[in-house]
């Protein structure tokens, strides 16, 4: 640990986990320390995240996820350790202390190249406002664009020329080879060692990050010309499949939805309409990644895609993986215009509202795709169109959505509605009565849904480990209990999970040197997967004034299920039989 324990129990002790839990959930107070609101790891519309902030830590009923603020960070940010720990410390006004690690050094890398960035981007800008930008510039006010919103974006122009960035960077004192590691200069391969600017003759879109940091750039071409778009490689800060063009600003937005488009100009052009919700892919197609990030900031996504045909199939591709996280997925159509910029110049900002207003369920666009993919005039096409049409319908929650989809499908395959509904009704009972058997399995199989999931995290003796459970939930309720197990002798080495054990071991450390030993202390030494783990133990009911008799009875049953587990075991048995054997072939 390059950082020093000390400091992030420091830090621990100055944050409230509830003040910076709030920075990503609406929580709303339940009860005495317990806040709630809806999960952020998982899709839910009735709130089942509680974050506790007496105890300082957070739990999702729904989907197991908990821990401690650090974890929080790790979780929502995708963060290693201690990128979690300096985003806090930033946070909480406090320098991580310096320290030598392979992993200090990394940040330190990432940190210099973030800044290398900034300043790049601030040269970039720069340029734009000198004469040697000017072609930038003209371009900028022949698409529209006003020079409020190109700074509000921090729009910046790459003149023509070769060595301009990588010049003004070396000034500033950065290396070529950081240069190079940034993505934004390259080597030719011909004249060794001649490094040249990536971006030349381009109008320059910084992508900024939820934090704030400049990871990379988009940089458009003047005019016409290939390729149209040249983006940052992925680097140490970028990446492309993880990151959002302007999420930076729509998550700032009131709108309450976050509108996907293609295009940077897009984008652009959308935010100075007062459409702030607007982002972009960063020049492939949607991800999962992508689109869980988007519904981190909200429920609604809309979808604003070209209209031509590359667009249509991107919507259809994109659908699935925003539905997946629990967004609403709407579809916008822009009708003969070929993206939003087009429709905002052609028709305006308030025929866009009008068009947010009325766009469409993406049910009929996904009807339409299947439609389009078989032969409707052959009985198998008009066969598989209506299974797959009825799978889609069954999905949807409303009867009167069914129905109304369901005339429309009828019509397409040219069959009666009845018919159609009743082979949505069919689709709907199964998946009811699935969802019903599984749920029965898992409420008659009460010892395997207390298992955690995870194979690694599965217990050999499940009583002996719920017991184990117990002991450690009453150190942390407790700490002056450890004179129990001191006085029963009790150590590490008679836990069958290791699990446990390592949770005894720290907190047994922590009390002999007389550290904190409350929940967000223990978890903020456990990574993610554990601490959600740990949360699920440390939040079971204990009987507090009666926790040193619980105490006394965890450890005995610890050691009654030890004493089981030394009866006869296969190998053992076998012994016996073959000595058996042995004895009735010599008695022979
Ligand atoms: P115009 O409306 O033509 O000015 O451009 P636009 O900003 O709307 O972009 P367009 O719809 O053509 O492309 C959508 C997105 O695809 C862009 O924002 C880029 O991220 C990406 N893209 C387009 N062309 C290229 C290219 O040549 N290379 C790469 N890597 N990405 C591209
Ligand atoms: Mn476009």
């Amino acid at each position: 640990m390059p950082v020093p324990r000390s400091f992030i129990d420091d830090l621990i002790a100055r944050l409230d986990i509830a003040d910076v839990v709030s920075g990503y959930v609406r929580l709303t107070k339940r009860s005495g320390s317990n806040m709630l609101g809806l999960c952020p790891f998982h899709s839910e519309k009735t709130p089942s995240f509680n974050v506790n902030s007496e105890k300082q830590f957070y739990h999702c009923f729904g989907c197991g996820k908990g821990g401690g603020v650090i974890n929080f960070i790790m979780e929502i940010e995708n963060l290693p350790f201690l990128d979690a720990v300096e985003v806090l410390a930033k946070r909480a006004g406090v320098a991580v202390p310096e320290s030598s690690g392979a992993i200090d050094e990394l940040a330190g890398k990432r940190q210099r190249m973030l800044q290398l960035n900034r300043d790049a981007a601030i040269h970039f800008h720069d340029m734009l406002k000198s004469p040697i930008g000017q072609a930038a510039e003209d371009y900028l006010s022949r698409r529209g664009i006003s020079r409020v919103v190109a700074t509000k974006f921090g729009i910046g122009a790459a003149p023509d020329s070769w060595t301009l960035l990588l010049d003004a960077m070396t000034q500033k004192g950065y290396s070529r080879q950081e240069l190079l590691e940034a993505g934004l200069v390259r080597t030719s391969k011909k004249d060794s060692g001649g490094s040249y600017d990536l971006f030349r003759n381009r109008v320059m879109f910084p992508v900024i990050d939820v934090r704030g940091g400049v990871i990379g750039f988009s940089g458009r071409v003047l005019g016409d010309g290939e390729p149209k778009y040249l983006n940052s490689p992925d680097t140490l800060v970028f990446n492309k499949s993880r990151n959002l063009f302007a999420l930076n600003l729509a998550k700032k937005s009131k709108a309450g939805m976050i509108i996907l488009v293609e295009g940077n100009i897009d984008v652009v052009a959308m935010h100075q309409a007062g459409f702030d919700c607007t982002v972009a892919a960063l020049g492939t197609a949607l991800t999962a990644e992508q689109a869980r990030l988007m519904s981190r900031y909200t429920e609604k996504s809309v979808i604003a895609f070209d209209s031509d045909t590359a667009g249509k199939k991107a919507v259809l591709r994109a659908i699935p993986l925003l539905e997946k996280t629990g967004m609403s997925v709407k579809v916008v159509d822009m009708g003969a215009s070929k993206d939003p910029d087009e429709f905002l110049k052609q028709r305006g900002a308030d025929a866009f509202k009008i068009l947010l207003e009325r766009s469409e369920n993406h049910i009929s666009y996904r009807l339409l795709a299947i439609e389009s993919g078989v032969d409707l005039s052959t009985d198998e096409g008009r066969l598989s169109y209506i299974s797959s049409a009825s799978t889609i319908l069954s999905e949807l929650e409303s009867k009167a959505e069914r129905e109304i989809y369901g005339t429309k499908v009828a019509k397409a395959a040219g069959v009666s509605p009845e018919s159609i509904q009743a082979e949505v009704s069919k689709k709907v009972e199964s998946r009811v009565s699935r969802q019903k058997k599984n749920f029965e399995r898992k409420v008659t199989r009460p010892a395997d849904s207390r298992q955690p999931s995870e194979r690694a995290q599965r217990e050999s003796n499940i009583i002996s480990a719920i017991a184990e459970e117990g002991v450690v939930r009453c150190l942390v309720r407790d700490p002056t209990l450890m004179k129990i197990a001191d006085e029963l002798e009790f150590t590490q080495s008679e836990f069958t999970s290791g699990f446990l054990a390592r949770v005894f071991e720290v907190i047994a450390g922590r009390i002999s040197q007389s550290r904190d030993t409350r929940e967000a202390f223990i978890m903020s030494e456990f990574d993610t997967t554990e601490a959600s783990r740990l949360t699920v133990i440390l939040e079971k009911p204990e009987d507090l004034p009666n926790s040193e008799k619980s105490m006394r009875e965890y450890i005995g049953k610890i050691r009654a299920e030890k004493l089981k587990s030394v009866t006869p075991d296969q190998d053992i048995l076998l012994e016996i039989m073959k000595k058996k054997f042995r004895e009735m072939e010599d008695g022979n």
